[in-house]
């Protein structure tokens, strides 16, 4: 549909920024932390760094929160470190921890940015891990005392909550992401039963903090990409519609209906990865409910029929740990339509108007774009500036886009693109920039950890003052 007149942006729109504790804060075994799976990684895809130091945020929060109000942000989000609050994931509980967080949500309601507090991204105990992770029951009661940890301290503070970030990537990219068990054979159903798990314990907390604090809004933040399919023979619709439901939406079913998704279903009891539901879960998984859907958004993906042959999963991007097409499932494509990034990955503004159109047209909750960005190889000049114009780009096209799906009718309230400042990439290092802010350091070299703000932050900053981008339409 082209329109003739864009509706504008909401009033109160969180124009904002993300980051993740581990990527961002370092300080790895400070003040109480205790180990996460992510510190007890020893090996590292060829020339990255590890985790230890990343930006230095646990000891830099100041100068970055204010950093990020001088942009002009309206609204922060940050996960906390499971580790730092409870170090073994279930045992005793370490102030410090708390007092950093008290200390950071403090400064950023100072700032006057809304904190947006993701519960777990990435980072399980490794305490608990030890004992077979998600895999194991346990660690829902685990994670579902640990956010009543965090209710009970922040409940006053903190409006908005995320439950799990990405926990579809988890399962669909456990590789990457540390959630396969190497000594486990079949490793699928072992993910398939990790991924129930969660999404009880999800269900619990989201229905433990509307129990506690009633005006507080909390949502699950999986990564959402509407599937393609690579032509229009009705195979590779099909195709196209199983994976949209083994990807997409078993996540976002579970997380508002409290169901499987039935297409998903069927893929698991056919492949033998169905999970042991235990009496009672319907329950407490229709009792959880989301006031609103948070997504990652990157990009799309795009889909075949499979042909069956061995060769239906293809790697994406060039990056050898994300993988798409299953044999007998779908047949991972590329999209000749749409540019990529440094780093492979597929750029599609459309797919992002795309994808918040499909989100609300099935579940008509409103929507917070909670990631999207551009990773890149970003230089700092010799003049002291970051010339980041690709990353201007690729924001601009994205709200654009979000603002013709406002247009659409979808409901949306904000967007904290990724990243904040830059981080640690989860398997890349920190050549693969995504912040508004560069971070003077090297894979190996900490060189001083300066803050700079790129040309997108002055962009960004300037976006955010006229509510919207009056430049680009
Ligand atoms: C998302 C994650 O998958 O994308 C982030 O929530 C991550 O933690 C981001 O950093 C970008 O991906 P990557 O692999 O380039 O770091």
């Amino acid at each position: 549909m082209r329109y003739t007149h864009l509706k504008p942006f909401p009033e109160n729109f969180f124009w904002g920024a993300s980051t993740s504790a581990y990527q961002v804060e370092g300080a790895w075994n400070e003040d109480g932390k205790g180990p996460s799976v992510i510190d007890a990684r020893s090996e590292y895809p060829e020339g990255t760094t590890d985790f230890t130091v990343a930006s230095d945020h646990y000891h830099k929060y100041k100068q970055d929160i204010a950093l990020l109000a001088e942009i002009g942000l309206k609204a922060y989000r940050f996960s906390i470190a499971w580790t730092r609050i409870v170090p073994d994931g279930d045992g005793e509980i370490n102030t410090a921890g708390l007092d950093f967080y008290h200390h950071l949500i403090d400064e950023i309601r100072v700032q006057g940015m809304e904190p947006i507090v993701t519960l777990y991204h990435f980072d399980l105990p490794q305490a608990l891990m030890d004992v077979g992770g998600w895999y194991n029951r346990q660690t829902v009661d685990a994670f579902a005392r640990y956010a009543e940890i965090l209710f009970d301290a922040f409940g006053e503070k903190v409006k908005y909550w995320l439950t799990i970030n990405e926990q579809n990537l988890m399962i669909l990219q456990g590789n990457a992401l540390g959630t396969v068990d190497p000594k486990i054979q079949n490793d699928k159903k072992n993910l398939y039963q990790q991924n129930h798990h969660m999404l009880v314990a999800q269900a619990r907390v989201m229905q433990l903090l509307h129990e506690k604090y009633p005006a507080s809004l909390i949502g699950p933040a999986p990564n959402i990409a509407l599937i393609y399919a690579a032509t229009p023979k009705p195979e590779d619709v099909l195709a196209s519609e199983n994976y949209n439901a083994i990807r997409n939406w078993l996540y976002l079913d579970m997380a508002v209906h409290g169901k499987y998704n039935h297409l998903a279903w069927a893929y698991m009891e056919d492949k033998g990865f169905l999970p042991d539901v235990q009496a009672g879960d319907d329950v407490i998984l229709a009792a959880g409910k989301p006031d609103f859907i948070a997504f990652n958004y990157y990009t799309t993906q795009t889909v075949a029929a499979s042909q069956g042959d061995g060769h239906d999963e293809v790697i994406r991007g060039g990056n050898k740990y994300l993988k798409s097409g299953e044999d007998g499932v779908h047949r991972g494509a590329a999209n000749e339509h749409l540019p990529r990034t440094q780093f492979g990955t597929e750029i599609d503004p459309v797919g992002f108007r795309n994808t918040l159109r499909a989100i609300y047209g099935r579940y008509r909750l409103p929507l917070l774009i909670t990631e999207n960005g551009i990773g890149a190889f970003d230089k700092l000049e010799a003049d002291g500036t970051i010339n980041d114009q690709y990353r201007i780009d690729y924001l601009r096209a994205h709200i654009h886009q979000m603002q013709l799906a406002i247009t659409d009718g979808v409901k949306i309230l904000g967007y904290t693109p990724w990243s904040a400042i830059d981080l640690i990439s989860t398997h890349q290092g920190c050549s693969k920039r995504y912040g508004l802010i560069y971070v003077n350091r090297d894979e190996f070299d900490l060189k001083d950890l300066r803050r700079i703000k790129k040309k997108s932050a002055y962009w960004y900053g300037e976006m955010i003052k006229r509510n919207g981008l009056t430049d680009a339409v």
